[in-house]
């Protein structure tokens, strides 16, 4: 098998070392000289666990024209991510064993990076009744995540039942947190903007709300609730209060709520359309902070591509969703690293370890060390590229920074210790 010699890498931003990699794990780190190695010249880059993403709708089985498990998983390892979690809302929905094997093993054949399906918590995700979660927890998909994302669980007795059947395989409820009798006919935040364009609005008490309700349940249950793509002050608030009272909470923030804000519906162009919708100048500022502290544990991407006819028509008959694996360790550069908000460790310890281990997945979330698998990442962190739709991975093109120019480039990826991406472009990928 192919040895890798990566030549200089700077591990955290720490001094540069050489990296040997041998049969998917990490042999040696130093000052190493290995004469049948393939060599990565990473001088000026750093080097980083693989990155983790707790949020990604691949959209396979059921809208392969936005994008399919290929093609999501390119798009991943493009964004310096070795595993992703999958989202459940497809169709037919994962919630049953068949369904989640089912993207799990596309995963695996596509081999760019390890796909972690997430199970629904109720049958359909139409939030009455419980879907089979421990068959779910015990197919081969060992699903552990278990959400209706796109969906709030609003019925509390529900929310209770599946916090409680999740704790016998530590599993997790992952909480799209929308009171849905707030937001009926919601467009976007509900505030000044929002009145100004005459677009019903989706209060932040809508998240607040459940939010609240479901950190009482999960410390009365004893589980563990995980918080989606979080995008209120308010919710950093209480987000604050459940973890003081060391309730099992963790939560997410997604790169767009770290950077954009509601003034952008003012353009009226339904790439900025999102659920949770993009908030405030001062509920950004929250969640920078909040995301600094640890009162928000992971950046989650939420990746949500859609077609071009769901996407590009008027924004009342839009999808909310952005697109969002290729962009979201240059945005988190961008509104974190470079105002000095946390530095590299901070961002392998939001990207990387605790998103592995909310998720369960033990290969993943581990700092470079030797015997290690070599799950990695390596950055520019002084490149700067300008994002253009049509360059992106899938068929999709809703991002929301396209023309923007964002700074860091992945410049390698490697899973189990062979590359998906070398200098930036993607490889043939990692067969089983
Ligand atoms: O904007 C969103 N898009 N929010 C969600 O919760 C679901 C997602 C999707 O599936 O497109
Ligand atoms: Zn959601």
């Amino acid at each position: 098998m192919t040895e890798w010699l990566i030549k200089g890498a700077s591990p955290l931003g720490d001094d540069p070392v050489d990296v040997l990699i041998r049969d998917g794990a990490i042999i040696e780190m130093g000052v190493v000289d290995a004469p049948g190695a393939t060599v990565v010249d990473a001088e000026g880059l750093i080097l980083l666990p693989g990155l983790v993403d707790l949020h990604t709708h691949l959209r396979e089985p059921g809208r392969e024209d936005a994008e399919t498990v290929l093609s999501g998983s390119q798009a991943a390892a493009l964004g310096g991510f070795t595993a992703v979690c999958a989202m459940a809302n497809t169709d037919p929905v994962a919630d049953t064993a068949g369904v989640v094997e089912q993207v799990w093993s596309l995963g695996r054949d596509a081999g760019y990076v390890d796909v972690q399906p997430i199970g629904a918590v109720t049958v359909g995700l139409a939030g009455e009744q419980l879907a089979e979660l421990g068959a779910m927890a015990s197919s081969a998909a060992k699903v552990r995540v278990f959400s209706d994302d796109g969906h709030c669980v609003s019925d509390p007795r529900l929310m209770r039942r599946a916090l409680e059947y999740v704790k016998a395989f530590d599993g997790v409820i992952a909480q799209h947190a929308e009171e849905p009798q707030l937001t009926v006919g919601a467009q976007m935040h509900e505030g000044v903007v929002s009145a100004k364009l005459g677009l019903a609005g989706w209060p932040a008490v809508a998240e607040e709300a459940i939010i609240a309700r479901d950190a009482l349940l999960a410390g009365h249950v004893g589980s563990r609730l995980h918080v989606c793509h979080v995008s209120t002050a308010g919710s950093v608030e209480i987000l604050r209060w459940a973890k003081r009272n060391g309730w099992r909470v963790t939560a997410e923030v997604c790169p767009h709520h770290l950077l954009l804000t509601d003034e952008l519906a003012t353009s009226y162009d339904p790439v900025y359309k999102v659920n949770p919708p993009l908030r405030t100048a001062e509920d950004v500022a929250a969640l920078r902070q909040g995301l600094a502290e640890g009162v928000i544990d992971i950046v989650a991407t939420d990746h949500a591509p859609h077609s071009l006819e769901d996407k590009e028509c008027e924004w009342s008959a839009a999808r909310p969703g952005m697109m969002g694996l290729q962009t979201a360790l240059s945005i988190v550069i961008k509104t974190m690293v470079e105002s000095g908000a946390i530095d590299w460790d901070g961002v392998a310890q939001r990207m990387s370890r605790t998103p592995a281990r909310i998720a369960g997945l033990a290969d993943h979330g581990h700092d470079p060390a030797v015997g290690g698998q070599a799950n990695l990442t390596l950055v520019d962190p002084n490149a700067e590229w300008t994002v253009v739709g049509a360059e992106l991975a899938g068929p999709s093109r809703n991002t929301p920074y396209a023309g923007m120019t964002l700074p860091g480039a992945v410049r390698a990826t490697f899973l189990r210790g062979r590359p998906t991406v070398l200098d930036g472009k993607l490889t043939e990928g990692v067969s089983a």
